[in-house]
């Protein structure tokens, strides 16, 4: 597949230019074939955590697929309600969690390039019925939760920290990039965009059906918000905040 061979672009200011021109496939590429490389493990291991179950999913409301579709819109005022764990449980399982494993391959309700899903999920909860605020790791192969800490959650990484300040909860999508980039090369850092878009896209329309609110919140600070997670910001890095709440 020969598109172009400008790979390089002159105004190394422009960022995003520099590196999609650098990330195309030319004709003098070649695709390396999965068996060159190790499969990924599924997600993060915390194995030495505590565990927190969750219930089985539970049913959504009636509402159809294309209603949520066109009912979903971004909700920013919450009430500072608590959310049930049963509405974090379903939101998890449907969003990220793993349908089926076939040996060391895994399927989620989202589509990943090479089948390599480089994105890991964390909740900072707040004021969830149930449990105890603090950070977790979603372990999204045994639908469980892995306790980080429970420190009181310190959102200032938030730039405008205020503005939703009454969520129950927050989902911090982060990616593992060499699980993409060992395939695919530097192209592989658009794949995992791509996954965490699809997650957004998954919570988005769950939180619609469960009839509780969600806004996507790309304004943070990084490096506050990996330090919070107990990320090292250069293997994996947070890429997406979620906030969720019961509607203001
Ligand atoms: C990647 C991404 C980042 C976003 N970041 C923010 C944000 O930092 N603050 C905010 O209030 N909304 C944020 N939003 C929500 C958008 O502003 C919202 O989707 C857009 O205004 C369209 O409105 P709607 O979602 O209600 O249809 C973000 C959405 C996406 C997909």
């Amino acid at each position: 597949m020969k598109l172009t061979n400008s790979k390089l672009v002159k105004k190394q200011a422009d960022l995003h230019q520099w590196y999609h021109q650098n990330s195309k496939i030319t004709g003098a590429d070649q695709y390396r074939g999965l068996s060159e490389f190790s499969i990924v493990p599924p997600q993060k291991d915390y194995r030495f955590a505590e565990q927190l179950n969750l219930d089985f999913p539970e049913e959504c409301s009636d509402i159809s697929l294309l209603d949520s579709m066109l009912q979903r819109r971004s909700v920013r005022k919450f009430s500072g309600e608590p959310v049930g764990l049963s509405a974090l449980s379903t939101l998890l399982y449907y969003s990220h969690g793993v349908k089926n494993r076939i040996g060391s391959l895994h399927s989620r309700s989202y589509a990943s390039a090479g089948g390599r899903y480089s994105s890991e999920v964390y909740i900072l909860v707040k004021n969830v019925e149930g449990m105890k605020p603090g950070v977790y790791h979603y372990d999204g192969v045994q639908h469980k939760l892995d306790v980080i800490h429970h420190n009181p959650v310190n959102d200032s990484f938030l730039i405008n920290e205020q503005e939703m300040g009454n969520y129950s909860f927050l989902i911090c999508i982060g990616s593992y990039f060499d699980g993409m980039t060992q395939k695919y090369g530097e192209r592989g850092y658009r794949y995992c965009l791509f996954d965490v878009g699809q997650i957004c896209q998954n919570v988005y329309l769950l939180s619609t059906a469960l009839e509780i609110g969600c806004c996507a919140i790309g304004g943070f600070y990084d490096d506050e918000l990996n330090r919070a997670l107990g990320l090292d910001g250069h293997k994996e890095s947070s890429i997406l905040v979620m906030a969720v709440g019961r509607q203001g």
